[in-house]
C-alpha cells in the first residue's frame, strides 16, 4: 500500500533505488564508533549522515563539531572549528563560540541593557571589563552563560537529523521569562540544513538566534598557506552594513558598502584578503583590527516576494580555489554577520581530521596544529544585530516576543559542491 502510492510506477522505485544505491556515503573518522542515529559515540557526538556528507553535533551549545566534504582531489576535509570530544567544550577556557548557537540573543546588546514598553531590563555583561565595570560594558551571545554555554537536551536523532532542545528559565543571565527553543539540524544531497524555533512561553523578551561555526573550506589543510584569505566571498545582496563603534556597538547609523570599498562584497566576488593592506580595513572589525566582524545587510525584498530557496538566491557564496569546495548558504534572515578570525592567535588546536601532519622520522609539519590569527571565517545567519537598542529600524516584530506570539524562526540551508575555478567566484 506504501509503496503504491509512493511509487507510481515500476521505473520510478528502481530511479529512487538506483540513486540510493549510488548515494556517497562518507565514514566518520577512524576509531569512531557511529552509526547511524544511534546516539553518541565514544567522544559524545551524535553523527548525521547524508548524501556527500557527514557531520556531528554535540549537546553542548548544540554545536556542529565536525563536517566532511571531499575536495576538488576525492580527499575528505573536515571544514569546521571544533574539539576532538564533547566533554572539552566546557573545559576549554578560551570558548570561542565554537560551531554553537550563541542565545537567547545573539551578538551585542548595548550597555548590557534594553527598555521593551517602557522597562528597562539590564542583562549580565561579559564583554569589554574597564574600570568600574569589571564583568564588562555590553553583552555579548546572551551573557556568560548563554546558551552555547549549556548542554541542550537531544529530542530525537535520526540517521540524517537531530533535534535539539532547550528550556531557557525566566531572569536567567537577566531576560524576562522562560524560552523554550528546538534546533534541527538535517543532512541531505550536499546539504547541511538547519531550523531554529524559539517560543516565549512567559513574558515578552528578545529572541535573536544564529549559528556561530567556524569555516576553513580547505579543512585547515592547505598546504600553500593556512590562512583564509584566498577564499573569495560573494554577498550578493549586500550593499549595506551596521556602522558599529570600535568596540563593535552599532551606533545606529547603516552604512554604505560603496563600489571598490574594502566592505563591497556585493558588486563582484572578491577574496577576503584582497584589501588586507588597504588602511581602511584597520579598525573595520574594531580598535586596532584588521579585516572584518561586520554585520552586512541582506536587502533583496525590495524586488518584491522571494523564495529564500531559489537555486539561485544565495546570500553568501565562499570558495576556496585550493580545495575547490564551495559554500552557498541560503536563508530567510535578513542579516549576515562576517568573522575573519582576528582574535585567534595559535592557541586553539585543530582536531584529528584536519591540519597537517609531520612527516617521516618526527618532521614537523608544515604549519602548527593550531588555528593561526586569520585562519578562519565565522558565518553567521541572524537578524540586525541589537535592533533592540534601534527602535528606528523597526526590527522589533523580528526580534520582540510574546507568549501566544508565532515563533522566533531560522531557517538556513548550506549547500556545498565543487568548483575548480582559480579566481574568485
Ligand atoms: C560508543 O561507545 C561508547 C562507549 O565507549 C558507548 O557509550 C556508546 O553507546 C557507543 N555508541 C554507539 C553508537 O555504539
Ligand atoms: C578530549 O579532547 C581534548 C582536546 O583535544 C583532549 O585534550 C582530551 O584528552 C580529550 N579527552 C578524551 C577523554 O578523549
Ligand atoms: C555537558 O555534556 C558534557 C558531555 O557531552 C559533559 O562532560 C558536561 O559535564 C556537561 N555539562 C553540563 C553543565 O552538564
Ligand atoms: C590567545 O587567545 C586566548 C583566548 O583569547 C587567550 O586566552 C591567550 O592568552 C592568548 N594568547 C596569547 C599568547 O596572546
Ligand atoms: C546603561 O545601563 C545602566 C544600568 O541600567 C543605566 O543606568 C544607564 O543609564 C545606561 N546608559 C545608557 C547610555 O543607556
Ligand atoms: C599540496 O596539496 C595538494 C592538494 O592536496 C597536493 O596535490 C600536493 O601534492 C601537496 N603538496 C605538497 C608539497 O605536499
Ligand atoms: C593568494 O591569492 C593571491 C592573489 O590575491 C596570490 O597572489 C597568491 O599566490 C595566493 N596564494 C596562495 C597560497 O594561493
Ligand atoms: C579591494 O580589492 C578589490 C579587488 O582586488 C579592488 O578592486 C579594490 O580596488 C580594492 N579596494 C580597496 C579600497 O583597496
Ligand atoms: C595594534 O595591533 C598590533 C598587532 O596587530 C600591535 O602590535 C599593536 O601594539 C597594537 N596597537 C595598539 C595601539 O594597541
Ligand atoms: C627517515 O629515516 C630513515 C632511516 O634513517 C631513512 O632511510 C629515510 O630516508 C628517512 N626519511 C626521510 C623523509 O628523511
Amino acid at each position: 500500500m506504501l509503496v503504491k502510492s509512493l511509487f507510481t510506477s515500476a521505473a520510478a522505485a528502481t530511479a529512487l533505488l538506483s540513486s540510493v544505491a549510488s548515494a556517497q556515503t562518507i565514514s566518520p573518522p577512524s576509531g569512531s564508533n557511529a552509526t547511524a542515529g544511534s546516539g553518541p559515540d565514544a567522544d559524545g557526538k551524535y553523527w548525521l549522515f547524508g548524501n556527500g556528507i557527514t557531520a556531528s553535533f554535540i549537546p553542548y551549545g548544540a554545536s556542529i563539531s565536525n563536517l566532511l566534504i571531499q575536495d576538488q582531489y576525492g580527499i575528505v576535509r573536515d571544514l569546521v572549528g571544533g574539539f576532538d570530544n564533547a566533554t572539552y567544550y566546557g573545559i576549554d577556557r578560551q570558548h570561542p563560540h565554537f560551531g554553537g548557537v550563541p542565545g537567547r540573543y545573539a551578538n551585542r546588546i548595548k550597555n548590557s541593557s534594553f527598555v521593551i514598553d517602557g522597562t528597562t531590563y539590564n542583562v549580565l555583561p561579559n564583554e569589554n571589563p574597564e574600570p568600574g565595570h569589571p564583568d564588562g560594558v555590553d553583552t555579548l551571545h546572551g551573557g556568560p552563560d548563554g546558551w552555547d554555554w549549556r548542554n541542550f537536551t537531544v529530542v530525537s536523532h535520526e540517521a540524517n537529523s537531530i533535534v535539539f532542545k532547550i528550556v531557557d528559565p525566566d531572569g536567567d543571565q537577566g531576560f524576562p521569562g522562560e524560552v523554550v527553543s528546538y534546533i534541527t539540524y538535517t543532512l541531505g544531497d550536499h546539504t547541511w540544513n538547519l531550523n531554529m524555533l524559539a517560543f516565549a512561553t512567559t513574558k515578552i523578551t528578545p529572541i535573536m538566534l544564529s549559528s556561530h561555526t567556524y569555516w576553513n573550506l580547505d579543512g585547515f589543510a592547505n598546504n600553500e598557506t593556512n590562512l583564509v584569505l584566498n577564499h573569495s566571498l560573494h554577498l550578493p545582496y549586500s550593499g549595506q552594513r551596521v556602522a558599529t563603534d570600535t568596540i563593535l556597538i552599532p551606533t545606529g547609523d547603516i552604512a554604505a558598502n560603496q563600489p571598490g570599498s574594502v566592505n563591497d562584497f556585493w558588486s563582484a566576488p572578491k577574496q577576503i584578503g584582497a584589501n588586507w593592506t588597504d588602511p581602511d580595513l584597520l579598525g573595520n572589525c574594531g580598535y586596532n583590527c584588521t579585516g572584518y566582524d561586520t554585520c552586512y545587510l541582506v536587502n533583496r525584498d525590495q524586488n518584491g516576494p522571494y523564495d529564500w530557496q531559489a537555486e539561485d538566491g544565495y546570500v553568501a557564496r565562499m570558495h576556496s580555489p585550493w580545495s575547490g569546495i564551495q559554500l552557498d548558504v541560503y536563508t530567510d534572515q535578513e542579516a549576515f554577520q562576517v568573522y575573519s578570525c582576528g582574535g585567534q592567535n595559535g592557541s586553539m588546536a585543530l582536531k584529528k581530521t584536519q591540519g597537517l601532519f609531520g612527516g617521516e622520522n618526527g618532521s614537523a609539519p608544515l604549519f602548527p596544529r593550531t588555528i593561526p590569527q586569520y585562519g578562519c571565517v565565522v558565518l553567521e545567519v541572524e537578524d540586525w544585530i541589537d535592533g533592540i537598542n534601534q527602535p528606528e529600524w523597526g526590527r522589533q516584530s523580528k526580534q520582540i516576543f510574546a507568549p501566544g506570539d508565532a515563533p522566533f524562526e531560522l531557517q538556513a540551508t548550506y549547500k556545498f559542491s565543487i568548483n575548480p575555478a582559480t579566481t574568485p567566484v
